[in-house]
């Protein structure tokens, strides 16, 4: 199929190379010329596993373009995979989806088929929105056309973008039309066969089971998206909030973990209590769906403590190092990570931030070390008034305290039996709860991870 990609971001960028490993022509559109000059270059502008490697496999299937002028105009299907970014008060900038709605309307073929694919996050009804703006762009060259304008979400985590591409649980096709659900099953047909073969770089897991397809509306795909972000980012909470009474009873919560985990009905993933989430997902989507109910006057009250619960969590590391430390003016605090999750740079919405924010509001002098995200740091937060260290190790020497705030694997490898013994004080906060307690306590740290019932 001839497919035009709308965006060459993170979405449009991963589904773009793995919809041209499966055989399609995927022409991807940039306004920026610049991002589209270093692709046609073979530069990779964005750091994903595998996504080198699948480029390298699929290039023959792929051009780059930066101009509507080039549009392929009766393309079979165009995806629209532009930034939805948030307004500042939960509402999201619809502008350039609407941009390319009316780029599409000014110069679709009138003769063509063409299927039109919201993959971009987007709010409820957008579909709609994006149907009409291209219907009244015909309509202005005197054609009068409806147009298939479907929701197909997608669920990718930042790092395993490719794998989830590839081999998601379920595919959710939200169309208002028959043949707008075949196209798009066309699209997708290479991954429902268990003939698929898979690229080098991003194997299929013995056993997988090959992923279910759900139709739906537009506006149930719609909503499906913002459930799932919702759900997941609610269970985090939901294990955080428990995390807190765990320390107040003594329990450890990462035995409750395992306890509930198990129960099928519950499930052990996303219970991992912790600082809590962060990224460009979770907080922008919970907000979202919040002001979209706002707007019909319904209240969402577990969507609510959700959110409340985990900027709870970054506090409540301050609360620690202040309970611990009792004055934290003066004291010299390190802090291990600062992406919101590891295997990333991306530091939106990264818990690292305001916990420094708060500890330098409080006088306290911030060591930071993470072994990717500092560049980026600098540049998004030139007046974080923080020391950036060459190694994790320098992080020790002569701290009152030191804080594990993104699970980096390194980190879990360092050599705590000489690195406490260069702190000023021994006193480590585990806010991943990865580290293993017992060495802590023989390297004579005290050890406080979260809801550990210590
Ligand atoms: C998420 C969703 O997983 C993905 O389906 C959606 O499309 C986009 O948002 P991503 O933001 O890349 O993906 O990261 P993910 O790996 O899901 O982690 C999100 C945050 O939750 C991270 O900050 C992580 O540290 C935190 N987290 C995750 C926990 O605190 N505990 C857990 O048990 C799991």
């Amino acid at each position: 199929m001839r497919v035009l990609i709308v965006g060459s971001g993170y979405v449009g960028l991963t589904t773009g190379s793995a919809l041209a490993y499966l055989g399609h022509e995927i022409t991807l559109l940039d306004i920026d010329a610049d991002r589209i000059m270093r692709l046609k270059d073979g530069e990779v502008p964005i750091h994903e596993k595998g996504l080198n490697e699948l480029l390298s496999e699929a290039r023959h299937n792929m051009n780059f373009i930066s101009t509507w002028n080039d549009f392929d105009s009766s393309a079979d299907i165009v995806i629209i995979a532009v930034g939805t970014p948030n307004k500042g008060n939960g509402d999201v900038d619809l502008t350039y989806v609407e941009v390319v709605a009316k780029s599409i309307g000014e110069r679709l073929n009138p003769d063509s088929e063409t299927i039109i694919i919201n993959k971009s996050t987007v709010p409820i009804g957008s579909a709609r929105r994006v149907k009409t703006i291209i219907e009244q762009e015909l309509k202005k060259r005197n054609i009068v056309k409806s147009i298939d304008v479907a929701s197909n979400p997608e669920f990718l985590r930042e790092g395993e973008a490719l794998f989830d591409t590839l081999y998601p649980d379920r595919i959710v096709i939200g169309t208002e039309s028959q043949s707008a659900t075949n196209r798009l099953l066309n699209l997708y047909k290479p991954l429902l066969e268990q003939s698929f073969i898979p690229p080098i770089s991003i194997k299929r897991p013995e056993g997988l089971p090959l992923p279910s397809i759900i139709t739906t509306s537009p506006t149930s795909a719609e909503l499906i998206k913002y459930a799932a972000n919702s759900f997941l980012a609610m269970k985090i909470s939901f294990i955080n909030e428990f995390a807190g009474l765990a320390e107040l009873v003594g329990a450890d919560i990462k035995e409750v973990t395992k306890g509930i985990g198990q129960d099928s009905r519950i499930g052990s993933r996303f219970l991992n209590a912790g600082i809590g989430w962060g990224g460009s997902c979770f907080g922008k989507d919970t907000a979202a769906i919040m002001y979209t109910a706002n707007q019909y006057n319904f209240e969402m009250p577990l969507v609510h403590a959700t959110i409340k619960t985990n900027y709870k969590q970054r506090e409540s590391i301050i609360r620690k190092l202040q309970s611990e430390l009792k004055v934290l003016r003066g004291s010299t605090i390190g802090v291990l990570g600062l992406a919101f999750k590891p295997n990333t740079d991306d530091l939106r919405d990264a818990p690292s931030i305001d916990i420094i924010r708060g500890l330098l509001e409080l006088g306290a002098n911030v060591k930071v070390f993470d072994p990717v995200a500092m560049n980026n740091c600098k540049k998004q937060y030139p007046n974080l008034n923080v020391v950036y260290t060459q190694s994790a190790d320098e992080i020790f020497e002569d701290s009152h305290g030191v804080v594990l705030i993104t699970e980096w694997e390194e980190f879990l490898h360092l050599p705590y039996l000489k690195l406490a013994n260069q702190m000023k004080n021994k006193l480590i906060i585990d806010g991943r709860n990865v580290l293993d307690k017992e060495l802590m306590l023989k390297c004579g740290v005290s050890y406080k991870g979260i809801g550990r019932g210590e």
